[in-house]
């Protein structure tokens, strides 16, 4: 690198550890224009007694170089609710930040862009839910933690992809209103017929007993529905031998076409315990990176799907929450008490 300015070089000395961290994802030119920002926010986080929630889909420099909580939706939403800080700025979608303000109504929560939104999140309203509820009465109603506040508080319980299956039968119910992601349903319907098949052998005077049917709606997300079996099976045919990793809201014939299929905290995990030499996660991009930097031994294969809603998040944003205490996530009391109840019944199953 040529002669650099005296408060990059200063940052770069100072982010040296970090850096050595994510050296394997970030070129040394990259990280030299990330290390003033590294180094404010770090100092940031110390003035403001904040902390920062990052989810797996945040690029490398912020999920390893300032994230204090990583994780999935589950994962941070479980975080959020034992937080002892002042402020906390969430690295993630809205619904994200609602989450952790919905756990923390005393504590200032920051979403660095408020036009990080979901597909999901905006494929249904309150009043799509409270439709709902009037066709099919008495009916529960399971929300994907991926949906507006205003949603949540028409539900019974959220779930998140890491759960939903174990949310669905805790009620113990023989049908379920589950919403939005009309995949994630289809997949947790096959998962719930298949444990029915299990536990009910073909022979034998027994009734048998009936999965629990969902009745879904038609949201999805706009990364996860493109992928298609025909990919999987030219990355296949490309990478001999690779094992292929898929989130559930990828429609029902990729995850069947998959080895594996979960939350993107049940995919790390899968990678770590199993260290395949090659794996292709069908998910967004920079968890391949995130997951690379913990993982050197497997070699990713990268078909690039961005969520044009997670890049929104940029360490120059989370600087600038931090500086200027921006953008604050405001719940009105009414719409906050009924989806506190809906996150908090979701966090109490286990
Ligand atoms: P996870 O809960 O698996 O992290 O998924 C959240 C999400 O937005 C996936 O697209
Ligand atoms: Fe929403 Fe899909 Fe982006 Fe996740 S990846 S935040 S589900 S649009």
């Amino acid at each position: 690198m040529g002669i650099l300015p005296p408060q990059t070089a200063a940052a770069l000395q100072r982010t040296a550890a970090l850096y050595d961290r994510v050296k394997s994802v970030i070129p040394e030119m990259e990280w030299a224009g990330f290390a003033e920002d590294v180094d404010a926010i770090l100092r940031l986080k110390a003035e403001r007694n904040a902390v920062i929630l990052a989810h797996n889909y945040m690029r490398p420099e912020i999920f390893h170089a300032v994230a204090d909580v990583r994780g999935d939706s589950l994962a941070l939403a479980r975080e959020a609710a034992k937080i002892d800080a002042d402020v906390i700025v969430v690295a993630g979608v809205h619904f994200m930040a609602e989450t952790a303000k919905l756990l923390n109504p005393g504590r200032t929560v920051l979403i660095p862009d408020t036009e990080a939104g979901c597909s999901l999140a905006e494929s249904i309203t309150a009043a799509d839910v409270r439709a709902l509820r009037a066709r099919h009465p008495g009916v529960p109603v399971v929300t994907y933690v991926n949906t507006s506040a205003a949603v949540k508080a028409e539900s019974d319980i959220c779930c998140t992809s890491g759960n939903a299956k174990k949310i669905v039968e805790s009620l113990g119910v023989p049908e379920v209103i589950m919403l939005p992601d009309e995949y994630l349903a289809q997949n947790v319907q096959r998962e719930l017929n298949a444990a029915v098949a299990v536990a009910t052998p073909p022979k034998g005077g027994a009734e048998p007993s009936r999965p629990i049917k969902l009745i879904t709606w038609q949201g999805h997300c706009e990364v996860h529905e493109r992928f298609s079996p025909a990919d999987i099976a030219l990355f296949r045919e490309q990478n001999p031998g690779v094992i292929v990793l898929a989130h559930p809201e990828c429609p029902p014939d990729v995850v069947a076409s998959a080895d594996y299929a979960g939350s993107t905290a049940g995919m790390i995990d899968w990678v770590g315990a199993h260290k395949p030499a090659r794996a292709l996660l069908l998910t967004e991009c920079s968890m391949s990176d995130n997951v690379a930097v913990e993982q050197p031994e497997t070699e990713f294969v990268r078909p690039c799907q961005l969520c044009p809603h997670m890049k929104r998040i940029s360490l120059a944003n989370i600087r600038a929450a931090l500086e200027n205490m921006e953008h604050e996530v405001v719940i009105p009391a009414d719409v906050a008490a009924p989806a506190r109840r809906a996150v908090e019944r979701m966090i109490a199953v286990r």
